[in-house]
């Protein structure tokens, strides 16, 4: 047994082992340990707290992957709703489809009985509201709605220590079943609409029995465009040992162009618990706990520095 999450999952990796310690599946421990991130007010990535797009609306994506099945559900530009897992895990569960977008999401969301919320907090309120006073005039605040021209503030307003914050949960119960999990209120200060990694399996997301499982945080266009979390589980297939995988994957980034340029952490699990996590930035880490464990541990990841710095100024 084990979980393996990134490090924001620190608040919820006891509890998902818990699951699995209890007999639950392996998407019943990464559910329940993403639902403990996205009640988090102090994450502002994720869920309840995660900075809003360009209008001051928080709009969440996420995704959950069974490794045994190869299904997947997902949402994206997801308003009102505080556990978008709980909301992917159904897709997979009661339609014959993968992912739901926007109002779609938003009514299934209704008929399978959860309840509306407010995600906005007042303190992601106040920090939406100062990048936008620091970036515009008045006069283009007072009337964000009717801007004609709202794509020219993206690139302006956006910070890239906000452009992809994410929780990633891994998990492996007794009987070897794994499953990914992905949640994350995506790029703050977002074009409305936009969609990162979290909620594309193969890009922030995939896992498969047979081989193991990746996770992504980080600027999501990148992950979309190298196929990131699929490329890691691929190169697992073809051989590669865990660290080779994560390190190719992290490799291919390298060829993307420029506008995509910014941070990228993949953590990743082999079919034999084997876990291992990478980043293109110093200092970043994640968290696993295995079945012996009373705590769960931090660890460094693989550094895989690359041309990657033209980021998001
Ligand atoms: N990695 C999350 C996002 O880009 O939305």
């Amino acid at each position: 047994m084990i979980i393996v999450a990134s490090s924001n999952g620190k608040v919820g990796i006891s509890a998902a082992m818990a699951v699995l310690r209890n007999g639950g599946s392996a998407i019943d421990a990464v559910e329940a340990g993403i639902r403990l991130v996205e009640s988090n007010p102090q994450d502002d990535t994720v869920g309840i707290g995660g900075i809003p797009n360009l209008l001051g609306q928080v709009e969440l994506d996420a995704s959950i992957m069974d490794g045994r099945t190869l299904a997947a559900g997902a949402v994206a530009t997801l308003r009102g709703y505080e556990h978008p897992i709980s909301i992917a895990r159904k897709v997979m569960e009661e339609l014959p489809h993968v992912l739901l977008a926007g109002s779609g999401a938003e009514r299934f969301a209704a008929e399978m009985g959860f309840q509306r919320g407010e995600l906005l907090t007042e303190k992601a309120r106040e920090v939406w509201e100062e990048r936008l006073r620091q970036a515009m005039p008045e006069a283009v605040l007072a009337n964000l709605e009717g801007e004609p021209d709202l794509r020219q503030w993206v690139k302006r307003v956006r910070e890239s220590r906000r452009s992809g914050g994410t929780v990633n949960f891994l998990a492996q119960g007794a009987d070897g079943d794994i499953c990914a999990g992905v949640s994350t209120s995506g790029q703050g200060w977002k074009y409305p609409g936009r969609v990162g990694d979290s909620p594309l399996i193969g890009a922030g997301n995939y896992a498969d029995n047979r081989y193991g499982a990746a996770a992504c945080t980080g600027l999501g266009e990148m992950a979309i465009l190298a196929g990131t979390a699929r490329s890691v589980v691929l190169y697992l297939k073809m051989g590669l040992s865990l660290e080779e995988a994560g390190r190719q994957a992290m490799e291919d980034l390298h060829a993307l162009p420029a506008p995509y340029l910014g941070e990228m952490n993949i953590v990743a699990l082999d079919r034999d618990g084997r876990h291992a996590a990478f980043s293109n930035r110093e200092d970043r880490t994640y968290v696993y706990m295995t079945g012996e464990m009373d705590e769960p541990e931090e660890l460094p990841r693989v550094l895989v520095p690359g041309d990657t710095t033209a980021d998001l100024e």
